[in-house]
This record gives C-alpha cells, sequence and structure tokens, in this order.
C-alpha cells in the first residue's frame, strides 16, 4: 500500500478552479516530483495536502488514514511536514528559534534535540548561523533553514515546494544532496520544481501538472528522455 494516495483532488479560489482532479501516490522511502510551468497548480496541491488550503473534493489517504478532514497542526502530527514557497521564515527571530517553530508538536526536549543536531549535520552552515536573525542569511542558507524547520517535526514524509529558486547553482547543488541523503536514510519526499531537469534526476517518480490536472507521469528518469516533457520542461 502507498504511503500517500491522492485522488480526484479539486481546489478553488473563488471562481478559479487552480486544482482539477489531481491524483497520485507516493510510495514509502520514495523521492517523486511534481514538475510544470507558472501556475500549474502545485504549491496549491502541496498546501492542500498540508491543510493550509481547503479542499473543494478529494480524498488524501496517508499511513492509511483519511486526512482531508483534519486540520494542518494534526497533519503534521501524522507525519507530513511542508517546506513552503518562499521560505517563509520568520526574519527577525534567530535561525535557531525558527528551527524550533517547527517542532512545536514534537513532544519532549530530548527528541526535539535529537532532530536539531540531525539537521545541523546535515546543514554544517545552519549550525554556524544558528544564533544569527534568519533575515541575515543568504537565499540558499535561508532554504536550508525552512527545510531544517520542516524536519523538525520529524516528519515520514517531507514537502520541498521550489527549494532551488533563486538559489546559486553551487548551494542547489548542497540541497540536492541533502535531498538524497535524507531519503537514503529512509525519509520520502515530495518534491515540486520548476527546474524540471534536476527534480527529475532526484526523482523515482514524477509528475508533471498542467492547469491543474496531471498530463504525464512516469519514473524519473524515463521522463528525462521522454520528447513531450523535453520539449515542454528541459527546453530541448
Ligand atoms: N491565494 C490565491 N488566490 C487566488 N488565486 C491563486 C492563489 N494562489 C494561487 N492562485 C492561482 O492558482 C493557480 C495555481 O497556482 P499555484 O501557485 O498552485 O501554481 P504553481 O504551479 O505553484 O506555480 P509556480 O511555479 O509559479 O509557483 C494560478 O493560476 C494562480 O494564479
Ligand atoms: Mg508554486
Amino acid at each position: 500500500m502507498p504511503m500517500l494516495e491522492v485522488e480526484g483532488l479539486r481546489v478553488r479560489y473563488g471562481s478559479l478552479e487552480a486544482v482539477k482532479g489531481v491524483g497520485f501516490h507516493i510510495d514509502e522511502g520514495q523521492v517523486v516530483a511534481l514538475i510544470g510551468s507558472n501556475g500549474a497548480g502545485k504549491s496549491t496541491t502541496l498546501r492542500a495536502l498540508a491543510g493550509v488550503q481547503p479542499l473543494a473534493a478529494g480524498r488524501i489517504r496517508f499511513l492509511g488514514q483519511e486526512l482531508q478532514q483534519l486540520p494542518a497542526d494534526q497533519r503534521v502530527r501524522r507525519g507530513i511536514a511542508l517546506s513552503p514557497e518562499g521560505r517563509r521564515l520568520f526574519a527577525r527571530m534567530t535561525v535557531l528559534d525558527n528551527l524550533l517553530a517547527g517542532a512545536h508538536a514534537v513532544r519532549g526536549a530530548a527528541p526535539r534535540r535529537e532532530t536539531l543536531d540531525e539537521v545541523f549535520a546535515l546543514f554544517p552552515r545552519v549550525h554556524e548561523r544558528r544564533q544569527q536573525l534568519a533575515g541575515s542569511l543568504s537565499g540558499g542558507e535561508q532554504q536550508m533553514v525552512a527545510i531544517g524547520r520542516a524536519l523538525m517535526a520529524r516528519p515520514r514524509l517531507l514537502m520541498l515546494d521550489e527549494p532551488s529558486l533563486g538559489i546559486a547553482p553551487k548551494v542547489v547543488a548542497e540541497i540536492a544532496d541533502a535531498v538524497q541523503r535524507l531519503n537514503q536514510r529512509g525519509m520520502s519526499v515530495l518534491l515540486v520544481e520548476q527546474n524540471a531537469r534536476l527534480a527529475l534526476r532526484l526523482a523515482h517518480h514524477a509528475y508533471a501538472l498542467e492547469h491543474g490536472e496531471v498530463v504525464v507521469q512516469g519514473r524519473g528518469e524515463a521522463l528525462l528522455d521522454d520528447p513531450f516533457v523535453r520539449k515542454a520542461y528541459l527546453g530541448v
């Protein structure tokens, strides 16, 4: 049974239907990518899964339980955490306090401390800058903090919305490497990227969204060679 099963997901913003019956699944231990151009509905899909955007219709089954009725904090407790598009850090709080904000659903100081150490081991630069205000960090460093904050919830499924956006190539490589290391330790990942090449390299399976619908899906590597995907998303 897949870890996450999404069926017939629909989300509206007033009269605009941004997500029109999207379905996909994630097996435990997989990296799954959602690719697609601007406005395709990728972020809306992630926000609907996280419970910060209401559904018009659809089912979300995670680890055998239906989530669509649960508020966002309950979904975090069940093991889904989102690192949102644009990072959304508290700029005037320290890096450490931003990280701890991600752990509010975690009971007990020991697991919190242990997870913090794991985040610092994954991103040594975040450790170096833990006492700085988050707003003073570079974009790439802030992205690491945003991922770290999501990890502080000790998720089973980590959702990353555009982790490479606006970041220098060298730092993108570091973040991609971190995603791979997390996955090698068993973390499942739902990755949203406009950088389709990066996403398809990292993903076991990928789905392309257009105008709120899945238009292609397949193995990550296979889609790198798919003529439609190459033309539409890889610029070749
Ligand atoms: N809060 C909102 N209110 C109204 N419309 C919205 C809102 N957020 C997104 N939309 C619209 O919903 C559609 C899907 O947007 P969404 O942000 O999910 O796309 P996306 O695939 O993440 O795009 P991008 O790659 O630019 O981040 C777009 O037409 C967008 O303009
Ligand atoms: Mg988006």
